[in-house]
């Protein structure tokens, strides 16, 4: 394999690429925006590793099974183990190229308390971690663009996938600039896309991943995976655009949770629950505890001192001074739980093969390793190590396919784009778009039942046998337009996963049926098929793709 084909350039596409150059292959990276731009930026709190002078009686043992039991017993322990054991040399790795780790006073890396762990192992570089990780990564990769082993293309948004006899030869783009349609050949195509944040409205993830590719590729025969498994992050605060996370670190260095009783006293109900640990167990746990407190919950971490918030947490007190007026080395932050992570996406095996050959997927939108409820600072780790271990499965997977032809594939997509734009119907892309996030959002939430995801189904039903019709703006890109069906199909598949999955286990609660079951302690995995969505249940690391 030598030339390789990577859709999204955010922490899991630039450490492909690079991985990819470093064997030897070319590495095609498409955007349509750049590195900055990518989701990857957004991450705060960190990244975890079991380092050399860890706390007494961490291992890397304790580390995968702090994983598997956060994700309620259905991530693999295969895959855990591989991503938990090259933790460490994956930050050796990160600094080597660059990356600055907020460091002790004796010199050594910090780390700091996270959800759902037992001892402190997330690494990190203050409250920007995700920025501090892609702006070396964009600066290596630069290394290799330079000898012409990593070939940047920006302004393509992806469109479907070059599938022909279940073999991929590659992708079609939008082109923004051109209006039309641009078909990129190779021998290997990695998704590297994100998750779905955008298709739930506002959340704290960034409203370019929206689910599209995952959504197009389903309808193409790809397999997804644990769709019905969504985390709401804990600690979040209300802005006029979106959500903004507030890190689990600022739990991890102190900070606690509470309401105001009827008589003004402060109720610390993390911590009358749950003991001393209470305000860092998984998040979960955190979430479904803020969604139950009878009233407004706040975060306090003033106590910490302006020293320490400005060294450690200086995001966020530039994020709540600068969207709530607030000053948090004197007040408290009011937060509420929100979509922040989806645990479901392309079914893959443990070398990041999806079921179409030459596919794979990396990074978010890739369901493996966090079962029924992700680690804190799992995800940062899942990205880097899921770039490198695609690269190695590429460089490792024999040699490259002939190409068929696409061109009629093209010819009739391109025709489509401009059919759809004389079209009619009595609503708007925008329209279904709005009405699909508050679905999701409306039955997707915390707390569910069967008869409102029942509900949900129909109504998406609904959308999608008209969705085929409607009138475009002429103002709104036909990305709008062509992005919306396999959008609605993927929330479809959401909702019919979380229909199906009867029980309650991680991040949601199903009020009709409360108990965690047997039944159901498997990975879903669905696929589609002449207009039929099927569920199954396996084991993650039995999937045989
Ligand atoms: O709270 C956070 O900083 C989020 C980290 C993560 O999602 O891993």
């Amino acid at each position: 394999m030598n030339r390789v084909l990577i859709i999204g350039s955010g922490i899991s596409g630039l450490t492909c690429a690079i991985e990819t150059a470093k064997r030897g292959g070319t590495a095609v990276l498409v955007s349509p925006y750049p590195s900055e731009r990518s989701q990857s930026v957004m991450a705060a709190g960190g990244i975890n590793a079991v380092l050399a002078g860890c706390e007494e009686g961490d291992s890397v043992e304790l580390h995968i099974s702090e994983t598997i039991k956060s994700g309620c017993d259905i991530a693999g322990t295969g895959t855990v183990t591989a991503l938990c054991e090259d933790a460490p040399a994956l930050i050796e790795w990160l600094e080597s190229i660059g990356v600055v780790f907020t460091r002790e006073a004796g010199g050594g890396v910090a780390r700091r308390a996270f959800g759902g762990q037992s001892r402190k192992r997330t690494v990190y570089a203050g409250a920007s971690t995700g920025k501090q990780i892609v702006t070396a990564l964009v600066q290596e990769a630069r290394r290799w663009e330079c000898e012409g082993r990593i070939v940047r293309r920006l302004g393509l948004t992806f469109h479907s996938a070059l599938i022909n006899d279940g073999v991929c030869f590659g992708a079609l783009f939008y082109c923004e600039k051109t209006k039309s349609l641009v078909p990129l050949y190779a021998d290997a195509t990695v998704f590297a896309v994100g998750g779905q944040n955008c298709l739930f409205g506002k959340t704290t993830g960034s409203a370019l991943c929206d689910g599209y590719a995952a959504g197009r590729l389903f309808l193409q025969g790809a397999k997804l995976k644990n769709l019905e498994f969504i985390q709401y992050h804990p600690t979040t605060i209300e802005t006029p655009q979106k959500r903004m996370l507030i890190t689990e670190g600022a739990r991890g260095d102190g900070g606690r949770l509470y309401y105001v009783d009827g008589g003004g006293k402060r109720v610390y109900f993390m911590e009358d629950m749950y003991g001393e640990r209470g305000n860092l167990m998984p998040r979960d746990i955190v979430s479904k505890c803020i969604y139950d407190a009878p009233l407004q919950v706040y975060l306090d971490i003033s106590f910490l001192g302006e020293k320490k918030i400005k060294e450690n947490l200086k995001e966020v007190y530039d994020l709540c001074g600068e969207y709530l007026g607030l000053d948090v080395t004197k007040e408290s932050i009011p937060v509420a739980p929100s979509v922040h992570f989806f645990m479901g996406g392309l079914a893959v095996d443990i070398r990041h093969r999806t079921n179409i050959k030459n596919m794979y997927a990396v990074g978010e939108c890739a369901s493996i390793y966090h079962g029924a409820n992700r680690l804190g600072g799992n995800s940062l780790l899942a990205a880097v190590h899921g770039g490198k271990a695609a690269a190695r499965s590429i460089c490792e997977d024999g040699s490259p396919v002939p190409s068929p032809g696409f061109d009629s594939y093209i010819r009739e997509q391109s025709d489509g784009l401009n059919r759809r734009l004389e079209s009619q119907s009595p609503f708007s892309a925008v329209y279904i778009r709005n009405s699909l996030s508050q679905i999701m959002n409306e039955d997707l939430g915390i707390l569910r039942t069967g008869e409102k995801l029942k509900e949900g189904l129909e109504s998406v039903d609904y959308y999608l046998s008209v969705c085929d019709k409607i009138i475009y703006d002429s103002e709104v890109s036909p990305y709008q337009g062509y992005s919306l069906s396999a959008m609605l199909t993927l929330g479809r598949a959401i909702l019919a996963c979380a229909e199906r999955r009867r029980e309650t286990r991680g991040a949601h609660i199903r009020a009709d049926y409360p108990l965690r079951s047997d039944a159901y302690e498997k990975c879903s995995v669905i696929s589609y098929s002449g207009g039929k969505y099927d569920i199954t249940y396996e084991s993650e690391d039995e999937i045989c793709l």
